[in-house]
Parts: structure tokens; sequence; C-alpha cells
């Protein structure tokens, strides 16, 4: 209830930095979450946290930012990779936790579409053999930045019962699945398209890809990713065995998925 209310929901994008420097003090924390703290949606795969502070807007914006921007901001979060299978779920998921435990510690943050991956690592300078997974511009919000929260989808819209495309009421459910539900609605993703669903049963949730010619490969895995974290972990600020989240098929209900569709992943209730 607490992590939804005060940490998620209090996520917004921002697109308007203060000129004021992340101290190498709120670095820290951010690696230990990483090292100490955080889930992972495949362990085998393996990642590493870098931080640009100050210095790569200029060579970085060639290659990463929709519509030929890339917000300028004192620091870049870069999640480098492996690449094996769902690794930019993966590394989606992970960030997610970690732009949500920026807003613990009051700092904004804005995720950024990579145009082109490789172009993007030579531009860091990154000494590493792991690919570009994810970027996400980061500082303190600039105070006169009066960027507004923007609408979401609500958590009717988001979800089916059962089958897809039935209809539930959603406090048919208990109160901290609704949270979890909610979050997913409040999840970030490009250009806030919201191309998923989730299908809700008493046992498990179902996550469903929706069509979008506008959102790339890459970006909409990203968005899983994403959309997955926010679930679990309110889920898991309420009841810690919550299982986590599997890319196995759904092979004991019928979905009743249309072809346009895509099966993404459930979680266990
Ligand atoms: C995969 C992904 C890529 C994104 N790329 C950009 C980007 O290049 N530039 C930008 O301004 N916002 C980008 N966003 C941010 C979304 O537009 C933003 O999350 C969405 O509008 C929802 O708003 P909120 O973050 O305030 O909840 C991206 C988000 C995701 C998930």
């Amino acid at each position: 209830m607490e992590y939804f209310e005060q940490i998620v929901k209090n996520r917004h994008s921002c697109r308007g930095f203060a000129d004021k420097k992340v101290s190498d003090k709120v670095l820290n924390e951010l690696i230990l979450y990483y090292e100490d703290e955080e889930s992972d949606l495949v362990d085998e795969i393996s990642t590493e946290l870098k931080f640009y502070v100050g210095t790569v807007w200029n060579e970085l914006r060639k290659s990463v930012g929709y519509n030929g921007f890339c917000i300028k901001a004192p620091a870049y979060m870069v999640i480098f990779s492996e690449v094996a299978d769902h690794y930019i779920e993966n590394a989606g998921y992970i960030a997610q936790g970690l732009t949500l435990k920026m807003t613990e510690l009051g700092l904004a943050a804005c995720w950024l579409t990579i145009n082109d991956a490789e172009a993007a690592k030579a531009a860091l300078g990154a000494d590493t053999d792991k690919e570009v997974a994810c970027v996400v511009a980061f500082g303190y919000r600039d105070p006169a930045n009066k960027e507004k929260a923007v609408d979401k989808k609500n958590v009717d819209e988001m979800t089916d019962g059962f089958r897809y495309g039935q209809d539930i009421p959603v406090d048919l459910f208990y109160r901290e699945l609704e949270d979890a539900l909610r979050a997913v609605a409040r999840a970030q993703s490009f250009q806030n398209k919201q191309p998923y669903k989730i299908i809700v049963d008493y046992d498990q949730i179902s996550l469903i890809g929706l069509p979008d010619d506008e959102t790339s490969d890459r970006d909409r895995l990203l968005n899983y990713g994403i959309v997955m974290f926010n679930f679990y972990s309110v889920m898991w600020s309420v009841r810690p065995t919550t299982p986590r989240w599997s890319f196995d098929p759904v092979t004991d209900r019928d979905l009743k998925l249309p072809a346009s569709v895509t099966y993404v992943a459930k979680c266990g209730l």
C-alpha cells in the first residue's frame, strides 16, 4: 500500500532538470540497491550498471531519445547486459526498480529510447563486452519545470478477467492485488501508449502485449519489464512470498487470445 502510494504513484517522467549535481553518496545508494536488494527477472543474465555524470549528452544525443530529442540531464544511468533470451525485459525490470529507488531518494528520471545501441555504446566509451540495454536520464527536477503528469489508462481498461476481452470488476479481487494492478496502469511506456493488458485469474495473472505499430521491438520489451517490476514490487511490499514472473507458456487454461495479441508472461498469486 505505502510503496504504491508513496513511490509508484509519485514517479513521473522529468524532462527539465535542475543544474544540481547528483552526489557520489546518492549514486552509491543506487549501486547498493542494485547489488544487494534488487531482484531481477532472469537470474542467469549478467548485467552491469554504470552512471555517466555531466559529460556525455553531446555524443549520446546522436543515438538516444525519441523524435530526435535526447533529454539533457545531470546524469544518465545505463544498464549493460549480456545478450540472452529475455535480456531486454530483464534490463527494463532492473532499471525500473532503480528509477523507483530514485523516486524514493528525491530524484526524478526519464526513460530514453535507444535508436542505435552500438552507437550509444561508442558514445559512452564503455569498456564492456555487454550491450547497452537501456538508458535513463536522471537528476533533480527543476522547480520551474511545470510538466504535468500524463493521463494513463485506468485499471478497468487494463484488465480482463479469466480470458481475453472478458470484463471483470476489479473489486472482485482482494485489496492487495488491486494496488498491484494500479501499479501496472501507472507504469511508464514508450510515448505512454501502454500497449498491454493483464488477464486476471484467481491463482495467476498473465501479461498480454497489444499490437502497436509505433513502438519498436526494443521499447516493447522494455515496456514489459517495467510493467512486470511495477506489479511485482507492489505485491512484494504487501506479501513477500509472492511468486516471481515466469515466461513459461500458459498450458492449463485457454486465455482465448486473438491472433493480433501476444502472450508475454505469467505471475502466480
Ligand atoms: C521504453 C521507453 C522509452 C522512452 N523513451 C523516451 C524518450 O526517448 N524521450 C522521452 O521524453 N520520454 C521517453 N519515455 C518516457 C515516456 O514517454 C513516459 O514514461 C510516458 O509518457 C509516461 O509518463 P510518466 O513517465 O510521467 O508516467 C520512454 C518510456 C519508455 C518506457
